[in-house]
């Protein structure tokens, strides 16, 4: 039987600390001061452990590791800050299944998106990029909620679309009458999730083709869309049930103005991501 709507409202979410919550503020000021965010972090170890653990990430990858909280705020920049205070957050909300396969595949899903559409908006978007790089990491936040509130049956509910091959977002539809990005509009408040991520995570799965409009949101949506189809191409990941992707790649990467060099240059780095954050596959 699927969830009530009072079961719903009562689910647990993640929360920021309210350092976390601090550093989110100060990073929405016209001039955000890097010496006040830094104090923020140092007031909260598991957010200093999260932004250090974030500049030592393989994308950042340094000679030295980094190893105080200064330095790793000055090599990820203010944006990146952001996402390290999202990733704590996350971590956190979802500790209890830190050795579960499914959530071990959405953080190493999240983690290779993240970076692949950075790598991907550079090229095509940069002044977005940094916001469509949040947009990665965040856009199956809603998979980690699901499986903290309802751990048999959301594991269940993805052993069986992997072993049918069939797509995890109309499982879900089916089962607790959600996906788990429409989830996501739900905690919009709590984590500031920009407009343009969150209608770009909501409306991905069951979207035919991407507007190639230009608007911001379209610019998330054509990114993201591109990543899944260069993951998809490179095999399935463990663990990993397949996902609802809108429209064709050569579309997508005509509507970016990407051509058949660029794309060769995304799947090397994809390569490399998939083996640093050991996706396999
Ligand atoms: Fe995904």
């Amino acid at each position: 039987m699927s969830p009530s709507d009072t079961e719903f409202l009562s689910l647990r979410m993640p929360r920021v600390s309210p350092s976390g919550q601090d550093v989110l503020a100060l990073l929405e000021s016209e001039r955000p001061d890097i010496r006040s965010v830094t104090e923020a972090i140092h007031h909260d170890p598991v957010l200093s452990s999260a932004v250090l653990k974030y500049a030592n990430a393989p994308m950042y990858r340094r000679l030295v590791e980094v190893t105080n909280v200064r330095q790793a705020v000055s090599i990820l920049g203010l944006a990146n800050v952001r996402l390290a205070v999202m990733v704590a957050s996350m971590r956190d909300f979802a500790d209890d299944y830190r050795d579960h396969p499914l959530a071990n595949a959405i953080w190493s899903h999240s983690f290779t998106m993240a970076a692949l559409m950075r790598a991907i908006a550079d090229m095509a978007v940069p002044r977005r990029a940094e916001d469509i790089e949040l947009t990665g990491l965040l856009h199956e936040m809603g998979a980690l909620i699901l499986l903290t509130n309802f751990p048999e049956e959301y594991t269940g509910l993805a052993e069986e679309a992997l072993a049918e091959d069939a797509f995890l977002e109309d499982r879900e539809k089916a089962f607790f009458g959600i996906t788990h990005n429409e989830l996501v509009a739900r905690v919009i408040d709590e984590i500031r999730l920009p407009d343009a991520s969150r209608g770009a995570i909501t409306d991905f799965p069951y979207m035919e083709q991407v507007p190639l409009a230009g608007r911001e949101v379209d610019d998330h949506l054509a990114v993201l869309a591109l990543a899944h189809h260069l993951h998809e191409e490179a095999g399935r990941q463990p663990h990993h049930p397949r996902e609802r992707i809108p429209d064709q790649r050569d579309r997508l990467l005509e509507a970016l103005s990407l051509d058949e060099a660029d794309l060769a240059a995304l799947q090397q780095q994809h390569k490399a991501l998939r083996d640093s954050y050991g996706v396999g596959g």
